[in-house]
């Protein structure tokens, strides 16, 4: 794999500013958000009143906890405009993520919104390895969800060709990649593999493909699969992690040169980790809930946000700013069995670890009787499936992670394909 650290002079001063300047531009910053959204948003006021707290209350960082969090159902409930801190003229651009329960939810971006985006974007870009006149296939969706128009903001910012592809029409994907000799991808881990099972198809040996570089994320995925997609790529893996609430792509980004997890661009957005039952802050480097407040949005200003994607902070390493590590999950993701916590992506770092096992799988969950039980659905990579494949990924999850399951292993192709976000989980269980 090529060599991608950066130059010097490739950073922007604020990447490596020191701590104690970054922490004073947070602090200048968040009173800013916080006085914006109290003066121009309803529900903010109403909350920060019926909390007791005022923008003037907060002095220091640490005075953010004071401040009450922000929840999906609060942008539901304002749903389509009622969270906007600007009038509706001075909007630019409406995105919104359609989540699992109906309806959807609705963020709004003003001119200098979609500008710093395109510049977190375009740092992100950079961070993973990218240069101004590389190509960049994006093969995110592109339209009403983040993933396509941020990365394409981000590609045209930092000075890059951009092939504006979005997720589907897996031949034509290969055959761009092919005849276009992209450098870098921006893609969804999931569908970067129904790319690489459509290569194969093709006959076309990955590893001789021009691509340098992956930039995955909108969905979990794990080391091991970094591993499985490097060597079978000849290119580097890196991750990108981001919600439509906060800004979409771009929120944190994992450094090609050391690869330990994701830089949250702190001027710009606040990191807190906070316990997802209680709810009270924790300390770096525990394990919780992500929760982000931005400091320069105008349309949507977003304070303590509650993602639900369970990671810890840590200090910086390739940046001065703090890193989160790779999302294991999001909470609502949790499956409990027989008392003990699994996530899909326990359940891939097995699977990866069976060599006769490809790493397409899905969790069905059942409840026969009065206990939940987890079936794994996931391909073999070889036809006619090997009988043992089943029982040697039973015994790796039952050693390691202390439940039983079932597994049933499909021929190869015998999962539907992901063309963005993968569906890791199947509940069948009844509602009520
Ligand atoms: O998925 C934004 C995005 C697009 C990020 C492209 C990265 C690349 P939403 O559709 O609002 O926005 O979904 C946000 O996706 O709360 C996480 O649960 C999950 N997610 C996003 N990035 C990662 C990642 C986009 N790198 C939700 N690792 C978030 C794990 C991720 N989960």
């Amino acid at each position: 794999m090529r060599e991608l650290s950066p130059r010097p002079g490739d950073l922007e001063p604020i990447e490596t500013a020191s701590v104690d300047e970054l922490r004073a531009l947070q602090l200048r910053r968040l009173r800013w958000t916080l006085r914006h959204a109290y003066d121009n948003v309803p529900l903010y006021r109403r909350k920060f009143d019926e909390a007791g707290v005022h923008p003037d209350d907060c002095r220091s960082l640490e005075d953010l906890a004071r401040f009450p969090y922000t929840t999906k159902q609060d942008l539901r409930d304002s749903y389509p405009f009622g969270m906007f801190a600007v009038p509706r003229e001075r909007v630019a651009r409406i995105h919104a993520s359609s989540g699992t329960t109906g309806q959807p939810t609705v963020v709004g971006y003003t001119s200098a919104d979609v500008d710093m985006w395109s510049d977190v974007m375009a740092r992100s870009i950079r961070a993973a390895g990218g240069r101004p006149g590389d190509r960049v296939h994006v093969a995110y969706g592109y339209g009403l969800f983040t993933g396509g128009l941020g990365a394409h903001y981000g590609a045209e910012r930092l000075g890059c060709t951009v092939i504006p592809v979005s997720g589907g029409m897996t031949e034509r994907q290969v055959r761009l990649i092919v005849d276009f000799e992209p450098d870098v991808i921006m893609v969804t881990p999931s569908y970067m593999l129904t790319i690489l099972d459509e290569l194969d198809r093709q006959g076309v040996d990955p590893r001789r493909l021009s691509l340098k570089v992956g930039i995955f994320g909108a969905e979990p995925w794990t080391e091991d699969m970094r591993r499985e997609v490097e060597q079978r790529l000849d290119m580097h893996a890196v991750d990108i992690y981001g919600l439509s609430e906060v800004i979409g792509p771009g929120v944190a980004q994992e450094c090609v040169e050391t690869k330990d997890g994701l830089h949250v661009w702190e001027d710009h957005f606040y990191p807190e980790i906070v316990d997802p039952v209680f709810d009270h802050v924790l300390p770096d480097g525990e394990r919780g809930e992500l929760v982000f407040t931005s400091l320069t949005k105008e349309a949507l200003p977003i304070i303590r946000y509650r993602t639900r994607d369970l990671s810890r902070l840590l200090p910086g390493t390739a940046r001065t700013m703090r890193r989160m590590e790779k999302v294991t999950g999001r909470s609502d993701d949790m499956m409990i069995l027989r008392g003990v916590n699994v996530f899909p992506t326990q359940i891939e770092e097995l699977i990866l670890r069976v060599p006769g096992l490809a790493p397409h799988y899905l969790c069905v969950i059942d409840r026969p009787g009065r206990l939940d039980e987890l079936t794994v659905r996931v391909e073999a990579r070889a036809d006619p499936v090997d009988e043992t494949l089943a029982g040697q990924l039973a015994a790796l999850v039952k050693h390691n992670v202390g439940v039983t399951v079932r597994v049933e292993v499909l021929p190869p192709g015998g999962l539907e394909r992901s063309i963005g976000k993968a569906k890791r989980i199947q509940d069948n269980r009844p509602r009520g």
